[in-house]
């Protein structure tokens, strides 16, 4: 993914615009969060109008929303504040209405917004992981139960798992007088906005109600403090592993390098296998076989070898690591 890294923003300092893509019902109004230029992908705040109606549709990206405030009808069956759902790209979700407003987070994650009228599923749709639930009432609380945990007194309510990445969707929440004395950084980029309260965080400051950012990968975030307690909602594209330290100064490059280490130490046949095999070549996954993945994009590209030259990968840059120590061997 390539959005770029925001934060804080606060979406109580921007005003609402009309949504007017062609599809789209009138009465939606959205606050932009954060957006992927490429693709179009991106993260909204939506107010609909009241008396709002939307009849069946689809949309061509993966979509999931949480309804903040208000209520909104789906199917016939109304819900209140809490409802969390996630919509597989293609799936047509029955007519929706809302009497009184309804103000929803919304998660376009691999494309742009798009409706398309239809009371069928698209062709190529999965509808395996469809859900909704009332994330508030219906879920309770859990402890962490990631490894290395944050502190006690954030907690979680998972709402999805990408089965592939790993990715996450999570409430989560802070006690009031929560306090974290480190810092924290992973190998995905995380997101996360504020439904109340605020949070303090060395680097960034406080973010309060309507806050959000989006954090690219190997970014320092942390120490962490709420003096009254947050509800939060937060999103990763990866698996989240928790690399905590306790040097404000390290730079991205650094904790790229450190998290690097730890592949080597714990999955050394794996590590081995990427550094030996032609460089930039991409792997093939037998049990996803269509299945593409491409380094383009990812992060900088940047990194250092061992011969202390650091540089830029791209794509169509190919060349060997086992190169690059060859040469330096014959200097
Ligand atoms: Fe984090």
């Amino acid at each position: 993914m390539a959005r770029p890294h925001i934060e804080p923003f606060v979406d109580r300092d921007v005003s609402f615009k009309k949504l007017t893509m062609p599809g789209f019902k009138p009465g939606v109004n959205y606050k932009m969060l954060s957006i992927d230029k490429d693709t179009g992908a991106c993260t909204m705040t939506v107010q609909y109008d009241a008396g709002f109606k939307q009849p069946p549709g689809f949309c061509y990206s993966e979509h999931e929303f949480l309804l903040m405030e208000g209520s909104l009808t789906i199917g016939g069956k109304k819900w209140q504040k809490g409802l969390y759902s996630f919509v597989p790209a293609g799936v047509s979700l029955p007519a929706m209405s809302t009497d009184e407003g309804a103000l929803l987070l919304v998660f376009y994650n691999f494309g742009p917004p798009s409706f398309v009228e239809s009371d069928k599923d698209h062709q190529n749709a999965d509808r395996t992981d469809f859900k909704m639930v009332d994330s508030y009432q219906g879920m309770d609380w859990q402890n962490s139960t990631l490894f290395p945990a944050t502190a006690p007194g954030c907690l979680l309510k998972i709402l999805h798992i990408d089965k592939r990445t790993f990715g996450m969707t999570f409430l989560y929440c802070m006690t009031p007088g929560f306090w974290q004395d480190n810092i924290s950084y992973h190998d995905c980029a995380e997101e996360a906005y504020h439904i109340w309260g605020t949070s303090w965080m060395m680097q960034f400051g406080e973010l309060p109600t309507g806050g959000y950012f989006w954090r690219p990968a190997y970014i320092n975030h942390g120490c962490f403090a709420s003096e009254l307690g947050i509800l939060a909602i937060g999103r990763t594209d990866g698996d989240l592993h928790n690399y905590f330290h306790h040097d404000p100064f390290s730079t991205p490059e650094e904790n790229h390098e450190r998290a690097a280490s730890r592949l080597a130490r714990m999955k050394p046949a794996l590590y081995n296998w990427i550094l030996t095999s032609e460089h930039n070549h991409l792997p093939h996954d037998f049990e996803y076989p269509n299945d593409t993945y491409k380094t383009e994009g990812w992060d900088t590209g940047i990194h250092m070898h061992d011969d202390g030259q650091v540089h830029h990968h791209s794509a169509s840059g190919a060349h060997s690591h086992l190169g690059g120590n060859k040469k330096k061997k014959k200097k």
